[in-house]
């Protein structure tokens, strides 16, 4: 089968490659799905450049989630009898998206949304599953609430602004610019603040304060982050794009009974990602089937435009989600 590998450093687009690999072999609890769209995610090109390996035991390829159909069930899986050859499914994987068969393990595999195509599908599952676990979990978001998150253009953002506004918080996102801020507004932010334009904490603050702070950027915005939450707020770190280390002062998590958490969604267990596939599936999906909650599809490029793929998720030109179309 095709597949995309990684040659030379990888610090280049260009060095994605289209290579002949086998198929994966298909073991027991898995089913191989036929892909015919993958999702492009930040964690991608940063394991491309080498700076975010593979765990143990995951495929070298890459690509994190992937929608398609089912082209075999390994005969003795349990639970196989909730699908069948042939039924259209998208799926968090471990790897092994960018090509044109992937092995998931059965109990990570998803509907397609009534009403989706497989191209909105492909770039659902990352986005879903990282924002969910995130934002409804570790945040405890609740109803009424008032969500800030970072970065609201990006595919992790654009999720997080949709999904908070879907069970109910007022969201406050911000971004680099008009268009990005523009964008986040359309995505139904209640608030929106240009980073480019000034600082974040005061606008926050007027708004009523932040009860849980999603944020992709950390460096700077950590410690503003706690001086903008509320009392007993939560900021959930779920990624780094300015600077992991930081420098905050301490005595304000205590002074605000603040809760300090993140995650990573990639060296969770399989067991613990089933857990997260069925609690979106019960709670997020019926949204996305509602219309509430939509894929952001900014660009989808052919399998063979990997490398432009990449270019462009580089460029940080793109709003919503890039997908390959496999
Ligand atoms: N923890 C997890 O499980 C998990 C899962 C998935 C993703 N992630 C992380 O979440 C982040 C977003 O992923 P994504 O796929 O949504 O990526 P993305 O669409 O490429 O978004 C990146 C975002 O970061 C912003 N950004 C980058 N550098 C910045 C800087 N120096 N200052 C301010 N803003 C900056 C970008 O703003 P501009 O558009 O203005 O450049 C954009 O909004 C990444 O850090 C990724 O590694 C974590």
């Amino acid at each position: 089968m095709k597949a995309v590998l990684v040659t030379g450093s990888g610090e280049n687009p260009t060095d994605l490659v289209l290579s002949d690999v086998p198929k994966p072999e298909l073991e027991q609890g898995f089913a191989l799905v036929r892909t015919r769209f993958a999702g492009v995610n930040r964690p991608d090109i940063l394991q491309r450049r080498g700076l975010y390996p593979p765990p143990p035991g995951a495929s070298i390829i890459l690509g994190l989630e992937v929608s398609g159909t089912i082209e075999a069930i390994h005969p003795s899986t349990p639970y196989g009898a909730a699908w069948k050859v042939g039924d259209e499914v998208c799926a968090l994987v471990n790897g092994g998206g960018y090509a044109e068969y992937v092995a998931v393990d059965i109990r990570h595999l998803l509907p397609v949304p009534k009403g989706l195509s497989l191209q909105d599908a492909g770039a659902l599952p990352e986005t879903a599953l990282t924002v969910y676990a995130n934002l409804m979990e570790h945040g405890a978001l609740k109803a009424g609430e008032t969500v800030l998150v970072h970065g609201a253009n990006s595919g992790i953002g654009s999720m997080t602004v949709q999904m908070g506004k879907a069970f109910g918080a007022r969201v406050v996102a911000t971004a680099r610019g008009e268009d990005k801020c523009t964008f986040a507004k359309s995505l139904g932010a209640d608030l929106v603040i240009d980073t480019e334009g000034g600082d974040f904490v005061g606008p926050v603050k007027e708004f009523g304060g932040a009860d849980v702070v999603l944020d992709i950027i950390a460096g700077d915005f950590a410690p503003k982050n706690l001086l903008c939450l509320n009392p007993k707020g939560r900021i959930v770190q779920v990624g780094t794009s300015r600077q992991a280390e930081v420098s905050i002062d301490l005595r304000r998590i205590m002074q605000k009974q603040a809760i300090l958490t993140g995650s990573m969604l990639r060296p969770r267990s399989g067991d613990e990602k089933a857990r997260l596939t069925e609690a979106v599936r019960e709670r997020v999906w019926p949204f996305v089937e509602a219309g509430r909650i939509k894929p952001v599809i900014d660009k989808v490029l052919d399998f063979g435009d990997v490398a432009a793929a990449h270019a462009y998720m580089d460029s940080g030109a793109h709003k919503g989600k890039v997908a390959l179309k496999i």
